[in-house]
């Protein structure tokens, strides 16, 4: 059965890409991935953070402000350097063993390093780039546009700076999903990534303290990422990765339907195994050929939202049913 198919202009031997997680900062994991029939993977993200927490443990010796100014900003630049060469010689390494298309993720807070990594990460031989920018909009004085301004001053510098595809991995935060996903398909990217999860809060009642939820999202999450997925596929002028809750072949088979180009699966992979990604290939392939389908064109996105038809329409269709069926 041919599942090849298209994300990114990259030939896919499988719509099913591992997304950017711990399990994709191991070589010998994505060489196990690649083997169990991953289209792709998207490399654990390079954080900004991360970078400077360990400049931070390295140059406890040295302060910025103290008279050994200088020797401060070579150490921390050595840091820096050694930090990130690390990970682009896992990245080579990874290129150098496999045969699927490697992305590479960045999520960066200053401008300036947006665009540094993304030229590193080019250099490294990634096939493509993911830029994390699912941004949470916690402060009340950060508006839609001041978010929007984000997304357009990053976007275009990086556009004019590498020439691999770029897709941009988007939150679920935003008060006008559907327009600004589709002003995002505008700015000459190549794809979406939606929708990244965010790390979830909780509260340890005992020590009165914060502390973090789960990070492994359950299938409920899918519907979430259906319903953008159904209603944005042919109103975008990119393709569409979707991400989040995805965890059997018919979850797979559902977000094609509803016209994506790709699917990531992380938590699914923590759960259950590498071998998830070779049961959601074979039951892809299985419902292919009992539909009679040979390949994923035939069918994909034919339960999206058309061009011109009202998604709310749609949408509210589906909620009147709803309560024909409980009458
Ligand atoms: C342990 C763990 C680490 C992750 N690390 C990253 C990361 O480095 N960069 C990123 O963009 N997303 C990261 N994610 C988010 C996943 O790529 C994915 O968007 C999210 O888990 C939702 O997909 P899922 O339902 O298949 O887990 C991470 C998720 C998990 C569970």
């Amino acid at each position: 059965m041919n599942t090849n198919t298209k994300y990114l202009g990259l030939d896919l031997k499988s719509p099913i890409i591992v997304g950017s997680c711990g399990l994709t900062a191991d070589v010998d994991k994505m060489v196990e991935m690649e083997a169990a029939g991953a289209g792709a993977v998207v490399v654990k993200s390079i954080f900004e953070e991360q970078i400077i927490h360990d400049i931070k443990r390295n140059t406890h010796m040295v302060a910025p402000t103290d008279s050994y100014g200088d020797s401060y900003e070579y150490i921390a630049q050595h840091v820096a350097d050694d930090s990130l060469n690390k990970h682009f010689a896992m990245i080579k390494e990874a290129k150098s063993r496999l045969t699927i298309p490697v992305i590479g993720s960045i999520n960066c807070f200053s401008y300036e390093n947006w665009l540094t990594y993304a030229i590193r990460f080019q250099e490294a031989g990634c096939d493509a780039l993911e830029l994390n920018m699912a941004i949470l909009p916690y402060e009340t004085s950060l508006s839609s546009d001041d978010v929007e301004r984000t997304f357009t001053q990053i976007i275009n510098t990086l556009r004019k700076s590498v020439s691999i595809p770029i897709s941009i991995k988007v939150g679920t935060y935003f008060t006008d999903m559907a327009k600004q996903m589709q002003q995002l398909s505008w700015m000459g990217i190549q794809g979406v990534t939606m929708f990244n999860k965010s790390v979830q809060v909780d509260i340890d009642i005992e020590n009165e303290t914060l502390k973090n939820a789960s990070f492994l999202s359950n299938p409920d999450e899918l519907h979430n990422t259906l319903r953008w997925v159904a209603i944005l596929s042919k109103k975008m002028r990119c393709d569409i990765s979707a991400s989040t809750g995805v965890y059997s072949a018919d979850d797979v088979v559902k977000l094609l339907l509803a016209g994506a180009n790709s699917v990531q699966v992380v938590s699914c992979l923590y759960k259950n195994g590498v071998d998830a990604l070779r049961e959601m290939n074979d039951g892809l392939c299985q419902w292919m050929e009992r539909k009679g389908y040979e390949s994923i064109d035939r069918f994909r996105g034919k339960l999206a939202v058309q061009p011109n038809d009202k998604a709310s329409v749609a949408m509210r269709t589906q909620f009147m049913k709803y309560f024909a069926d409980i009458v």
